[in-house]
């Protein structure tokens, strides 16, 4: 790292963030929401556009000198319009649940009834938990998987729509491994006249290259982030038809954030660039045999995997045959070098704290450069590590073996 300037004037800063890079190279990066960006993300993301106020948008802004963050803005819009086929883009929002917020205030009264997935069933704090905005403000009613095949019953989802009759409904989640089928729910909030809000944080980067079924065209709202699959700066964004456009802008700012964050969207503009070259169809495609291979290997050593498998670039295991928790698998893992969460898997006999599950994705080991042959042995470290719970010894060997490993590859290979 060079950063010579904040190594003499903030050492213990410069330390951390030299750390940080070291954890990241010497790791295995599993968390399925995490990605490592380019050289050329980075270096937008630290720019002088940090120090500009630029509250409104692009050629209607509050603040003078804005000549130059509107190409940004303007640049960071138009390609993501041109990546997703959508009509109009917001590249304001600072994370995904203030794009989800916006959404709710584009279409909710405080008190409205709307349906998300259950936390515990893969969906998101935002989706209607009691301790997020969306749980407080509104009447969240909450849909989920069914127990024997761990997926989404679109019958009764409909059965239950006729019943509550919500305003809005949030299609998309944080931990579900299966195509979500953005038909039926356009179908089922047409039969009861509610809006349909797609969260696709977790897919954007899947729907942008056509490896899972786009939601725009059957969405009355897009919500995303843009550091997940899509693998770009850490942030938000909404995308729309054209008839919501004004109302989308205006309940972002003014009505929930200040001034964007400029040097981010330009860092956005950069990544939205990367995601319309062919070459990043080949990383999601990797990405996808990458999850197959993971979850392949994981199976054939007497894992079992939620819903049976994955479509998508993650999957849910769960530990309970392995006979450890979720916590206990996260704390081991961790101290081998493996980087992964814990998860509740549907009708989770454990709190969320401990949970039966760990939740592991394949996008930035991908684009690290791994490719299938390196998923077996990546699940070969991770069984090793759940065989040798109590055994430091060989936590601590697995640990070298890892180092080296991870160490070998590229942090950004496409
Ligand atoms: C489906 C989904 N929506 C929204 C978010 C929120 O994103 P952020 O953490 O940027 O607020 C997440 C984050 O994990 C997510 O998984």
């Amino acid at each position: 790292m060079e950063k010579e300037l904040l190594k003499k004037e903030d050492r213990d800063i410069f330390d951390a963030i030299s750390n940080e890079e070291r954890r990241q190279k010497e790791k295995l990066e599993l968390i399925a929401s995490e990605n490592f960006v380019s050289e050329s993300v980075l270096e937008a993301l630290g720019n002088v556009m940090t120090n500009k106020y630029a509250e409104g948008y692009p050629a209607k802004r509050y603040y003078g000198g804005c000549e130059f963050v509107d190409i940004a803005e303007n640049l960071a819009r138009e390609r993501a319009k041109k990546l997703f086929s959508a009509e109009h883009a917001n590249v304001q929002p600072h994370c995904g649940s203030q794009a989800n917020m916006a959404a709710f205030f584009t279409f909710l009264k405080p008190g409205e009834t709307f349906f998300g997935l259950d936390l515990s069933h893969g969906g998101h704090l935002t989706h209607g938990h009691p301790i997020s905005f969306s749980g407080m403000l509104y009447n969240a009613v909450h849909y989920g998987v069914e127990k024997d095949t761990e997926v989404i019953d679109y019958s009764k989802l409909k059965e239950m729509a006729k019943e509550h009759k919500p305003k809005m409904i949030i299609a998309g989640a944080s931990a579900y491994p299966r195509i979500l089928d953005f038909i039926k729910f356009r179908e089922i909030c047409d039969e009861v006249g509610a809006k349909l809000v797609v969260d696709m944080a977790h897919i954007a980067g899947l729907v942008a290259t056509g490896l899972h079924p786009s939601p725009i065209k059957y969405a009355d709202i897009v919500t995303t982030t843009t550091h997940k699959t899509l693998r770009g700066p850490r942030g938000g964004m909404i995308l729309c038809r054209q008839q919501y456009a004004a109302e989308v802008d205006k309940a972002l700012f003014p009505g929930i954030q200040g001034g964007p964050l400029m040097h981010v969207i330009a860092a956005k503009a950069v990544a939205l660039n990367e995601a319309l070259q062919p070459s990043f169809i080949d990383y999601q495609r990797q990405v996808l045999k990458n999850a197959q291979a993971l979850a392949f290997a994981l199976v054939s050593r007497g894992y079992r995997l939620v819903s049976n498998g994955t479509d998508t670039h993650l999957m849910l295991v769960d530990m309970r045959p392995k006979k450890v928790t979720g916590k206990v698998a996260e704390k081991a893992l961790d101290k081998a070098g493996i980087t992964v969460n814990k998860n509740t898997i549907p009708f989770d006999p454990e709190k969320p704290f401990v949970a039966s599950g760990i939740r592991l994705g394949t996008p930035a080991m991908t684009t690290r450069g791994m490719k299938e042959q390196e998923m077996e042995k990546i699940a070969s470290f991770i069984d090793r590590v759940i065989l040798s719970i109590e055994n430091e010894e060989e936590i601590n060997k697995i640990k070298e073996e890892v180092r080296e490993f991870a160490s070998s590859f590229k942090m950004f290979a496409w």
